[in-house]
C-alpha cells in the first residue's frame, strides 16, 4: 500500500464567518437558524439535538437538478438514505416527489416504503449481502439492484433469474473531501472492498449470460466529499468508463454520490457548472440516463447539532471544553478526521482563545476539535455544530449508555 499524501485538516477559525448563510446567522448576541434563535427550535427540551432544515434541502436538491438539467441528459436523483434516515424528512422527500431512494439494506428499503416511497422509486446497492437478504430485497420486483461483485451476480441469478440489473464497478480510481484516504472508496493502491473491478467485467457478463441477466445499468461510487478540486479525476474515471457504455447496452449510468460542501474555511464550494460540464463531456454520445445518489449534498449542511457545556476548565495550561455529546452521538470528526465547525450559540463578551473541545465518552480520541481558537463560554452554554445533517445520527451509536438525542425537522 502507498501511503498517500493528505492535506493537513484544516483548522477551524472561529473568527471568520465563511459559514454565514440567509438561514444561519448571529443577530443580536444568538445564533439564528432556519428563522430564528437556535435555542428557540429546542422546545425545552434536552440536548443534544439535530436539527434539520427542511427549506435548504429543498434548495440542495433544487441546485442539483438544475445542474443535472444542463448536462441535456434524462436524470435520475436517488437520496442515500443512509447519510441522514429521520422519518420525517424521508417522508417529506417522498411527498416532493422529485427524488427517489438510494437503499444500502433490506431495513433501509423497509423504512423508505414506510414512508411513502415505492419499489419503483428505490435503487439498492450493498456490500456483502447475504442470500437470505437478497431473497428479500429481490421480492420486491419494481425495485433496482446493482450488484456489487461477482458473488453478487450469482447470487442474484439463482434467485432471480431474468432480472435486470446495475453492476457496480470499482474503477480503481477515487476521489474524495481534501485527498482524504478514509473517504476515497474506490483507489487503486487501497484495500477497497466495493465493486467488480474492471477487469472482471467479462467475468460478469458472463455470469449474467448463464442466468439470463439483463444487465442495463453502470454504477460507480469512488468517494465522499469531493469538492471542485476532484473534478479532473472524476474526468478521468468517465473516461474509464467510455469503453463499456461503447460495448455494451447500458441504459443508465449511475455516478453514485460524493458530491462534497465546505467544512472549513478555505474549502472551495463544489462548483456545479463545472461539474455538470465534467458530465457533459465524460459522457458525450452516451444516450442514456444520468443517475446520482447523493447523500451528504443533500442533508449535510441542512443539520446543525446542538450540545450543551458541561465544564470549561484548565488542564495543564490548556483549555478544555466539554460537551454533553461524544463521537457516537456524529462520528465524522474521529472516524474520518472531517471538521464540524462548533459555534457558541450565545455570544458572550470576550476574547477567543485556544480550546480543546471534548466529547463525553470515555476513548481518548473523543475530541470534537483538538486546536481551536474558541469564544468564551460557560457551563450550560450551547455549542452548535454545523454540517451536522449527514452520516451524525445515521451512524450513532449507543456507546457508554450515552446514544440519546433528538431530531427535528423544520419544516
Ligand atoms: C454506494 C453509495 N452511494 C451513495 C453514497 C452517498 O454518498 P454521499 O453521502 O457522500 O453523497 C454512498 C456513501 O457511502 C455509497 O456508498
Amino acid at each position: 500500500l502507498i501511503e498517500r499524501k493528505q492535506e493537513p485538516r484544516a483548522e477551524v477559525d472561529s473568527s471568520s464567518n465563511w459559514w454565514r448563510r440567509e438561514d444561519l446567522f448571529y443577530k443580536g448576541n444568538q445564533l439564528h437558524f432556519a428563522g430564528a434563535p437556535v435555542v428557540s427550535w429546542l422546545y425545552g427540551e434536552q440536548t443534544p439535538a439535530y436539527l434539520y432544515n427542511w427549506q435548504r434541502i429543498q434548495e440542495n436538491i433544487r441546485r442539483l437538478r438544475e445542474a443535472l438539467q444542463s448536462t441535456e441528459k434524462a436524470y435520475r436523483i436517488f437520496y442515500a438514505m443512509k447519510s441522514n434516515r429521520h422519518a420525517p424528512l424521508l417522508t417529506s422527500l417522498a411527498q416532493m416527489g422529485n427524488v427517489g431512494i438510494d437503499a444500502c439494506s433490506h431495513a433501509e428499503i423497509e423504512a423508505a416504503l414506510s414512508c411513502g416511497f415505492r419499489d419503483e422509486h428505490i435503487s439498492f446497492t450493498a456490500t456483502g449481502v447475504a442470500r437470505e437478504e437478497w431473497k428479500q430485497v429481490l421480492s420486491h420486483h419494481a425495485l433496482r439492484v446493482n450488484a456489487d461483485s461477482l458473488s453478487d451476480l450469482e447470487k442474484i441469478g439463482n434467485i432471480s433469474p431474468g432480472r435486470t440489473v446495475g453492476i457496480r464497478l470499482n474503477p480503481a480510481a477515487g476521489i474524495g473531501y481534501r485527498q482524504n484516504p478514509l473517504l476515497r472508496y474506490a483507489d487503486a493502491d487501497t484495500l477497497s472492498k466495493f465493486g467488480i473491478p474492471l477487469e472482471d467485467i467479462t467475468t460478469a457478463y458472463a455470469i449474467a449470460a448463464k442466468y439470463d441477466l439483463k444487465i442495463d445499468g453502470l454504477h460507480i461510487h469512488s468517494g465522499c466529499g469531493y469538492l471542485s478540486d476532484q473534478l479532473p479525476a472524476l474526468q478521468n474515471i468517465l473516461e474509464t468508463l467510455k469503453p463499456l457504455w461503447q460495448q455494451f447496452k447500458i441504459q443508465s449510468i449511475n455516478l453514485g454520490g460524493g458530491l462534497g460542501i465546505p467544512l472549513v474555511t478555505d474549502d472551495e464550494p463544489l462548483d456545479l457548472n463545472e461539474w455538470s460540464a465534467v458530465l457533459r463531456s465524460g459522457l458525450k454520445g452516451f444516450d442514456g440516463e444520468i443517475w446520482i445518489e447523493p447523500g451528504d449534498y443533500i442533508v449535510k449542511d441542512s443539520g446543525i447539532l446542538v450540545t450543551t457545556v458541561t465544564q470549561s476548565l484548565v488542564r495543564r495550561h490548556h483549555r478544555y471544553i466539554s460537551v454533553n455529546a461524544g463521537f457516537n452521538i456524529h462520528p465524522e470528526p474521529v472516524f474520518y478526521d472531517l471538521p464540524l465547525h462548533p459555534l457558541p450559540t450565545l455570544q458572550r463578551p470576550g476574547e477567543p482563545s485556544s480550546a480543546i473541545l471534548a466529547g463525553n465518552i470515555n476513548e481518548v480520541h473523543d475530541l470534537w476539535a483538538k486546536n481551536i481558537v474558541f469564544p468564551p463560554v460557560e457551563e450550560g452554554d450551547h455549542i452548535a455544530f454545523l454540517n451536522a445533517g449527514g452520516y451524525g445520527a445515521a451512524m450513532s451509536s449507543h456507546h457508554c449508555l450515552r446514544g440519546n438525542f433528538t431530531e427535528r425537522l423544520i419544516l
